[in-house]
């Protein structure tokens, strides 16, 4: 296709602001058209409305008549958690090529259903750190072999989110919201692109996904929520790689750092993502750091105009993560709350955040040991079952929601 892709946007604010730039940027290439934005929130968004509406673009209040009315070949959705599944499921029954904020839905039943009305492979999911030249750099090591075998991943982050951010959104925080499941969390929401991105490495060719073949998880709630905000987990994947990962949003910041352990040496990503080492020898050529987010949107739109053969992140490509994520709850026999006595907050007001105590150092311990919480002397802690996830088709959030 050469002319640029007409597209339309459900969700204009939150992240969907950062949509909107891609899509300016995408428009300066030639490559994308924005045609419409489908937000209910009319008054909030007033001045985004206004802006988009001096350069041609149509606002809608209500995405099923966006669909209805306008000639779009791509529509990207950028909303709450809750709504992936049927708005994907509308955009797909037109026909239409999608790009799905992460996570694409919260359970592993939603993913068969959504994947099965995908029998065109049309969705693409926007976990867009795998397109990060830092994550692709140790993907490339790894499939041609620099780090050997590859045994261990494991990955730890510590990133706080305040009271504001749970007060942002209605299913903040969640795990069910109208009787739709949300799962909101660290693992599910705000960091699940490092569970993906594990999946990604540990898959064997360049495009392919690993896995998780056994699984054990704890998620803890430190701020009063219904949902969770600490986590731990462990397992195997399919081609042998072990994985440890905890991540939360109630310690003190330290951002993430991921790291490969192979027979040949070790390789890392860390500062954010903004870093790439490794104590093997091997050189990087990499390009300053780009903007991951946007990378992903152009590769979204070179694939919908056809000039890649398949999306990044097929929804498909999500099963590794949909059965890590899914099996933590299961191992974790549902989210435990951490006493009282072991937290302190600080901060005020919407800046107020919840910080367990010598959270960050246990973060950094567990993930270098493989170790998960329970089995570091934490007093808060509860040890998980082993949990098997191959043939896991389906969870009831409701039967993890009480502690
Ligand atoms: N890729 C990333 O780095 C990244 C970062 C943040 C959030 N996200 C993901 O983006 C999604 C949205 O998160 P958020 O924090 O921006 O959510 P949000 O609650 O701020 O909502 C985003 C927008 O969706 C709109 N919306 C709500 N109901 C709608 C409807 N029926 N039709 C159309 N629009 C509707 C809201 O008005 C809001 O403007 C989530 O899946 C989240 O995980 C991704």
């Amino acid at each position: 296709m050469n002319q640029p892709l007409r597209c339309g946007l459900i969700g204009g604010g939150g992240i969907g602001d950062r949509h909107l730039k891609a899509f300016e940027a995408l428009e300066r290439e030639g490559l994308a058209k924005l045609v419409c934005v489908a937000d209910p929130a009319v008054e909030r968004l007033a001045a985004i409305k206004l802006a988009l509406e001096k350069r041609g673009v149509h606002w809608y209040a209500n995405y099923q008549q966006m669909l209805e009315e306008s000639d779009l070949n791509a529509v990207s959705i950028a909303t709450p958690i809750p709504m992936h599944s049927r708005m994907a499921a509308a955009v797909l029954a037109r026909g239409r090529f999608v790009y799905l904020e992460k996570p694409p839905v919260p359970l592993i039943q939603q993913l068969i259903d959504l994947t099965a009305l995908d029998h065109r492979q049309k969705v693409s999911v926007g976990f867009q750190l795998i397109s990060s030249s830092q994550i692709r750099q140790l993907k490339k090591w790894k499939v041609e072999g620099a780090l050997g075998t590859i045994q261990r991943i494991f990955v730890s982050a510590s990133v706080p989110k305040t009271t504001a951010y749970y007060q942002r959104a209605d299913w903040a925080g969640k795990m069910m919201l109208n009787e739709e499941p949300v799962f909101d969390g660290p693992a599910t929401n705000g960091l699940s692109h490092l569970l993906h991105s594990v999946m990604y490495l540990a898959g064997e060719g360049f495009e392919e996904f690993d896995l998780p073949v056994e699984v054990e998880g704890e998620l803890y709630r430190a701020r009063p929520l219904e949902s969770y905000d600490v986590a731990c987990m462990r397992g195997r994947t399919t081609t042998d790689v072990s994985f440890c990962l905890a991540l939360t949003h109630a310690a003190e910041a330290s951002p993430f750092h991921l790291e490969i352990i192979g027979s040949k040496g070790r390789a890392w990503v860390s500062k954010k993502g903004e870093e790439v080492g490794n104590d093997c020898g091997l050189t990087s050529p990499l390009p300053p750091y780009s903007d991951a987010f946007f990378i992903s949107c152009r590769e979204f739109v070179e694939f919908a105009k056809g000039n890649r053969s398949r999306a990044v992140t097929r929804l498909v490509d999500t099963r590794g993560y949909m059965l890590l994520s899914n099996g933590i709850l299961i191992s974790s026999g549902g989210i435990h709350s951490i006493d009282p006595q072991y937290l302190r907050t600080v901060g005020q007001g919407g800046e107020e955040r919840y910080v367990v105590e010598g959270l960050a150092e246990l973060i950094r311990r567990s993930t270098s040991e493989g170790k998960l919480f329970s089995e570091m002397d934490v007093p808060w802690a509860r040890r998980g079952n082993v949990i098997s996830v191959r043939s896991l088709r389906s969870v009831r959030l409701q039967d993890y929601m009480s502690h």
